[in-house]
Order: structure tokens, then sequence, then C-alpha cells
């Protein structure tokens, strides 16, 4: 097993079979050399990105989603510009220096109102980054926002494997347009993100691997990696949730195929796990993604059932990340945390 892990390391091609070793293997040295390699990189150094949930209306209907549409039980909510500024003037006095404006699909906010959005968070914080999670948006629009200031933009691919995609989302939504939509982002300038649930309902080892090989080809500046995790009031509220050693091991097998990769250690992970996040940067993670969201609407952004944070102040979180990371002999710092060159 370690001559696989050092030939990964050494980026040698890796066949089909021996990802399908890798990934399920309990080999503390995956772990070991995937921290090694991010201490070369980003040293001991944890990236925060404060990420402020601004709509849980989304118009399609995923059916692992707690904000799908068809879901009635959730509570819907909308922040106004303004809220969102106020999230931003917060954020920057607790040291954030990336804001992350995440939401459902939601038409309310046109590229008009976006764009004044981004515009006025780029003015008043000119040495901050900001990234759009907003789904899948025209190219032409993804543009506009890109000239307005916006310069990261997440969009998890969800699966590489299209029949896979096909059983996960409605019929509406095309994996063809989903990475469709990856390569435009990458095409206007924008540093990309993609990423994937682990354990998403009828996900197979196989389908892993041809994530791993289609985040090699698309070569992104970051990656999201978590667990699924259940919703009660969607269909897949009885499915497992997925499992913490493949989500550990996937972080870490990534970190090895592209050594200076944006790796989050995510919320759902925090959540699967009481001490996740920390087993997530000591299986090679570099960032953390503390809630900025007003805490009066934390508890109506449920993608999936007991996420953590939502009874907090974004002061607590950022407190709490920081003690986290200093146990396991990290720091987090105050950047913007860009992708670095190597
Ligand atoms: N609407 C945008 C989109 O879909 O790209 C951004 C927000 S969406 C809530 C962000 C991510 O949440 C999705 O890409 C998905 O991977 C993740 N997610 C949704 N439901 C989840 C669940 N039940 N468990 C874990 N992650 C989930
Ligand atoms: Fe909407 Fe995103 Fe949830 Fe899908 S994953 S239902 S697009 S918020
Ligand atoms: Fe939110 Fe610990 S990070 S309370």
């Amino acid at each position: 097993m370690k001559e696989l892990i050092d030939k990964l390391a050494e980026n040698k091609i890796i066949s089909r079979d021996e990802f399908k070793v890798l990934l399920p293997c309990d080999e503390v040295y995956l772990h070991e050399k995937a921290r090694e390699v991010r201490h070369k990189i980003y040293g001991h150094q944890i990236f925060m990105r404060g990420l402020i949930e601004f709509t849980s209306y989304c118009k399609n209907n995923c059916y692992y989603c707690g904000l799908r549409r068809d879901n009635t039980n959730a509570e819907r909510y909308r922040l106004s510009k303004e809220q969102i500024l106020d999230c931003c003037y917060k954020g920057y006095d607790l040291g954030f220096r990336t804001f992350v404006l995440q939401g459902g699909e939601d038409n309310y906010y046109t590229d008009d109102i976006l764009a004044e959005i981004v515009r006025e968070i780029k003015t008043t914080y000119q040495d901050c980054a900001i990234t759009l999670s907003i789904g899948e948006k025209s190219y032409d629009s993804c543009r506009r926002l890109y000239e307005a200031g916006a310069e990261r933009y997440l969009l998890r691919h969800e699966t590489a494997n299209d029949a896979h995609y096909s059983s996960i989302h409605p019929p509406e939504m095309s994996p063809i347009n989903r990475k469709k939509c990856l390569y435009d982002l990458k095409k206007i300038g924008y540093q990309v993100g993609c990423g994937f649930m682990v354990g998403s309902p009828g996900q197979s080892i196989d389908h892993i691997v041809d994530d791993l090989l289609f985040i090699k080809e698309l070569d992104p500046a970051m990656v999201g990696i978590g667990p699924f995790i259940p919703h009660s009031s969607t269909p897949y509220a009885r499915e497992k949730p997925g499992d913490l050693r493949l989500v550990l091991n996937t972080l870490a097998i990534l970190r090895l195929m592209k050594p200076n990769l944006l790796l989050p250690a995510t919320t759902a992970l925090g959540t699967l796990d009481r001490n996740g996040r920390e087993s997530g940067v000591l299986a090679g993670a570099n960032v953390v993604m503390p809630n900025l969201s007003p805490a009066q609407v934390r508890k109506k952004y449920l993608l999936y059932d007991n996420k953590i944070c939502t009874g907090d102040q974004a002061a607590e979180c950022v407190a709490c990340i920081g003690k986290r990371m200093e146990r396991i002999g990290n720091k987090i710092v105050v950047s913007r945390g860009d992708c670095v060159a190597i």
C-alpha cells in the first residue's frame, strides 16, 4: 500500500483498480503523506472563508437537498443587499478576507441585483475575494458577475458519472450542462471549485474514481468534498450518511494528486463527526468555512438534518474553529487564501 501512496505522491499514473484499493484503505500513511504535502505548500496555515447563505429559495428539486422546491416544510428567506453587506462588515472585523455568497437557485436575484451586490462588496472590501456558489447560470450572467468583481465560483459537479447524476437529480437537470458550466467558468477567468458528496445514494467506488479522473481533467483551484447526510423531508430521508473514512481518504488522495489544491474541511464533515473538520485537516484539507449568515436565518438553511452551528453567532464559530485548529497544531490566518502556483 505504501508504494502505491508514494506513486500517487510522485505524480505517477494510477490505474482505476489502484484507486479502488486506495479509496477504502485503512492506512495511516495515506493521511501522513497528504499532511506532509500540504505542509510543504501551505505550512500549518488554514484559510478561512465566510459563508453567507443569502437565500433558501430554490427552483430546483435535487433529490438529496433540504432546500429542494418540493420541500414544503422548509422555511424560506432572502437576505437584502444591506443584510449581506452587514455580514461582510462583521466578517471583515473577524478576519475574513473571502466572502462566499451561497444560495439556492433563486430567480428573485436577477443579474442586475447580484452584480450590484458583488460590486458593492468589492468596492467596500477591496482586499477581499468574492466567491459565488449559486448554481448553474448562463455564460453571459457568469461573465457579468465576474466583471462586477466576483473572482471565484464554486459549483460542485455532484458526480462525474452521467447515469449516477441522472439518478440523484430530476430529469430537467443535465450532467452535461453542469460540466459545461464548469468549463465556461474557467474560460471566463474564475478560479473554479467543483466537488461532490461522498456516499450519495447509489454511489459506488467506481463513481468516486470517475470523480477523481474528472477533477484531474478539469484541474480546478478548489474541490469541495463532504459526506452526504440525509434530510428528513426529502426522498432520501431513509438513506445512510456517507462514510467518514471514505471522505477522509478522498481528501487525502486529492491532496496527493494536486498538492496546491484548496480543500475545505466542510460543515457536513463536522456534522457527520464531532471532530470531522479536525480529521479533515489532518487528512490534507487546508480551508474552513465558518458560517457568517445572520443567526436568525441559520436554522432555515438546512441542506441536511442536524447541521452544526445553526444556533451560533459568527464570532462564536470563528473562536471555536480557531481553537479546534490550534489543538491540532494549525493556525487560522487572515488572508484571501489564494491557490498558490507550484
Ligand atoms: N444551489 C447551489 C448548487 O446546488 O450548486 C449552491 C447551494 S447547494 C445547497 C451547495 C451544495 O450542498 C451542493 O452542491 C450539494 O453538494 C450540497 N448538499 C446538498 N444537499 C446535501 C446533503 N443532503 N448532504 C450533504 N451535502 C448536501
Ligand atoms: Fe437547489 Fe442547490 Fe439544493 Fe439543488 S443542491 S436543490 S440546486 S440548493
Ligand atoms: Fe460554529 Fe464550532 S464552528 S460553533
